[in-house]
C-alpha cells in the first residue's frame, strides 16, 4: 500500500520505517528540514534501537522518503498516519494540540478525494471529533474524509520492536465508516496475521486507552516508590519487596521497578492531562490520585538530593558529585524531563560541581544544562569525586568494577538511584553504599 506519515518525531519515524518494513510504500512528512534531511540519508535524529539500519535499508530500497510538502503527501497516497507531538501546554497541564489541528488543518485543503487519516498521537479524549471537523470544513473530498483513532503504546528503546509487535491494536471509529476499517486492518496485515488481538471501539474508547494505560503504569511505578519511602523508615529493602509482590500474578513484576521515579516525555505529561481533561469534563473527582502519583514521582528526586546532602556530612555546597545517567531511562538519547538530570541541576544550584557521564545522552545534556560538567566516560567523570550518583540504569554501569573506580574518587561513596548496582560487591570494594528504598 502507498502511505503517509505526518510529524517524524520518536513516533512518526519509527512508524514509518517500520511500515515500509512491513512492504509498504511510505512517505514520511515533518516541517522541520533538518530532521527530513537526516532521515533521508537513512539515520534518525534521535537514539533508537534498530531504527537507523530499518531507516538505512528503506531509504535505500526506495521505499521510503521523507519529505517537508503537504502537497506531496497528498498527492502520494489516500492513507495518512498522523504522529505529530502533542506536548503539554508550558505552565499548565493541558494538551498542546496546535502541531495536530495544524497538520489537519494542512492536509485538509489537498483531499480531494476519498482518503483515511489515522490519527496516533496521544490526546486528551475528545479530540478525534475536532479533527474530524477541520478536514470535514476544509477538505474538498469532504465526508469521503474518514478518520480513524489508532492509539500507539510504543515504548522508547523498544521503539522499533514495539511498532512492528505491538500488544494489541486499538482502532477507533466514529460508526459511520465504510472503508476506514478495511483499509487499515490492510495496512497493519502482516501483524494482525500474526495473531495480535485487535479491539474496535468507539473514538472517545480508543483515546481514552491510551490514557488510561500511562496512568496505570505510571501508578505503578509509584506505587512501588511509595513502598520505598516506607521501607525507608522502617528497614525494610523496597527491592525484595518488589520480587516478594511481582510473583502474585494479579500485580505482576514489569513496570514496577522502584527508584528515581518516572521521567520521559510521556508518563509526566499524559498523567496531567489526563487530570486536565477530566476536569474539563467534570470528572475531576476520578483522578485526583494521579495528583498524588505525580507527588510521590517528584518526591523521589527531592529524596535523592536529600540522601546525597547526609552522605556529604550536611554540605552540599564546594563537593564534587558525579552523576551518572542524563538520558530519562537506559538505551535512549532523550532526556526530556530526565530525573537523573533533574537531580544534577538541583545539586549544581545548591553549589556541588556537578560531572555527568551517560553513554548516549551526553550532547543533549550538554545543550540542555551547559552548566553542569561533562566527562566522555563514566571513570573519568567518577575522578576525584566526593560522591557518586547512580542515576539512570544502562547495563555498563553495573559492569564496572568498583575497585578501579574507589582509586580515583576522593572519597568512596555511592547512591544507587535504580537499585541495579549490586551492593555486596561495591561494599566489599570498600565502597558505603546507600540506594532509596533499601537499608
Ligand atoms: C511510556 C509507556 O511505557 C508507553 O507505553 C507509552 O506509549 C509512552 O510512555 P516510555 O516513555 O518510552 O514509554 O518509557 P517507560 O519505559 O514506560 O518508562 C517511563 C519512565 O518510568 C522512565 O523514566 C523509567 O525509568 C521509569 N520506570 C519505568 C520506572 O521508574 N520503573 C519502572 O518499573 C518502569
Amino acid at each position: 500500500m502507498k502511505l503517509t506519515v505526518i510529524g517524524c518525531g520518536y513516533l512518526g519515524a519509527t512508524h514509518a520505517a517500520a511500515m515500509a518494513e512491513l512492504g509498504h510504500q511510505v512517505l514520511g512528512m515533518d516541517i522541520d528540514p533538518d530532521k527530513v534531511a537526516a532521515l533521508n540519508a537513512g539515520r534518525a535524529p534521535f537514539f533508537e534501537r534498530g531504527l537507523d539500519e530499518l531507516l538505512a535499508k528503506h531509504t535505500a530500497s526506495g521505499q521510503l522518503r521523507f519529505t517537508t510538502s503537504y502537497a506531496e503527501a497528498a498527492a502520494f497516497a489516500d492513507l495518512h498516519f498522523i504522529g505529530v507531538g502533542t506536548p503539554q501546554k508550558p505552565g499548565e497541564m493541558a494538551y498542546d494540540l496546535t502541531h495536530l489541528f495544524s497538520a489537519a488543518r494542512q492536509l485538509a485543503p489537498r483531499l480531494t478525494g476519498p482518503a483515511v487519516i489515522v490519527g496516533k498521537c496521544t490526546v486528551p479524549v475528545g479530540t478525534a471529533p475536532q479533527v474530524i471537523d477541520i478536514l470535514r470544513e476544509f477538505a474538498p473530498a469532504g465526508d469521503q474524509v474518514e478518520v480513524c483513532w489508532n492509539p500507539e503504546f510504543l515504548r522508547e528503546s523498544y521503539a522499533v520492536e514495539d511498532t512492528l509487535h505491538p500488544d494489541r491494536i486499538v482502532l477507533g471509529f466514529t460508526g459511520e465508516n465504510t472503508r476506514a476499517e478495511s483499509v487499515i486492518r490492510q495496512a497493519y496485515g502482516r501483524i494482525i496475521e500474526s495473531g495480535t488481538p485487535v479491539i474496535v471501539t468507539d473514538l472517545a474508547t480508543s483515546e481514552l486507552v491510551k490514557s488510561a494505560a500511562n496512568a496505570f503504569l505510571a501508578t505503578k511505578i509509584s506505587f512501588i516508590n511509595a513502598m520505598a519511602e516506607v521501607c525507608e523508615t522502617s528497614g525494610a529493602d523496597v527491592q525484595l519487596l518488589a520480587e516478594a509482590l511481582g510473583h502474585d500474578a494479579r500485580i505482576g513484576r514489569r513496570g514496577m521497578r522502584p527508584g528515581l521515579g518516572f521521567g520521559g516525555g510521556c508518563l509526566p505529561k499524559d498523567i496531567r492531562g489526563f487530570m486536565a481533561r477530566a476536569g474539563e469534563l467534570g470528572a475531576d473527582q476520578a483522578l485526583t490520585f494521579l495528583r498524588e502519583v505525580d507527588t510521590i514521582n517528584n518526591r523521589r528526586r527531592e529524596r535523592m538530593v536529600d540522601l546525597a546532602r547526609e552522605q556529604c556530612n550536611g554540605v552540599i555546597n564546594g563537593k564534587n558529585i558525579t552523576v551518572w545517567g542524563a538520558a530519562f531511562k537506559p538505551d535512549t538519547d532523550d532526556i526530556r524531563d530526565s530525573p537523573a538530570l533533574a537531580v544534577a541541576q538541583k545539586l549544581h544550584q545548591l553549589g556541588a560541581t556537578v560531572t555527568v557521564f551517560d553513554p548516549k545522552a551526553l550532547d543533549n545534556a550538554r545543550k540542555a544544562h551547559p552548566q553542569l560538567e561533562y566527562a566522555d566516560h563514566p571513570i573519568e567523570a567518577a575522578d576525584n569525586a566526593d560522591l557518586l550518583l547512580h542515576l539512570t540504569e544502562w547495563l555498563e554501569f553495573t559492569r564496572l568494577d568498583p575497585k578501579a573506580i574507589a582509586a580515583r574518587v576522593a572519597a568512596p561513596r555511592v547512591i544507587d538511584g535504580r537499585g541495579t548496582l549490586d551492593p555486596a560487591r561495591w561494599r566489599a570494594a570498600g565502597w558505603a553504599y546507600r540506594a532509596l528504598g533499601r537499608p
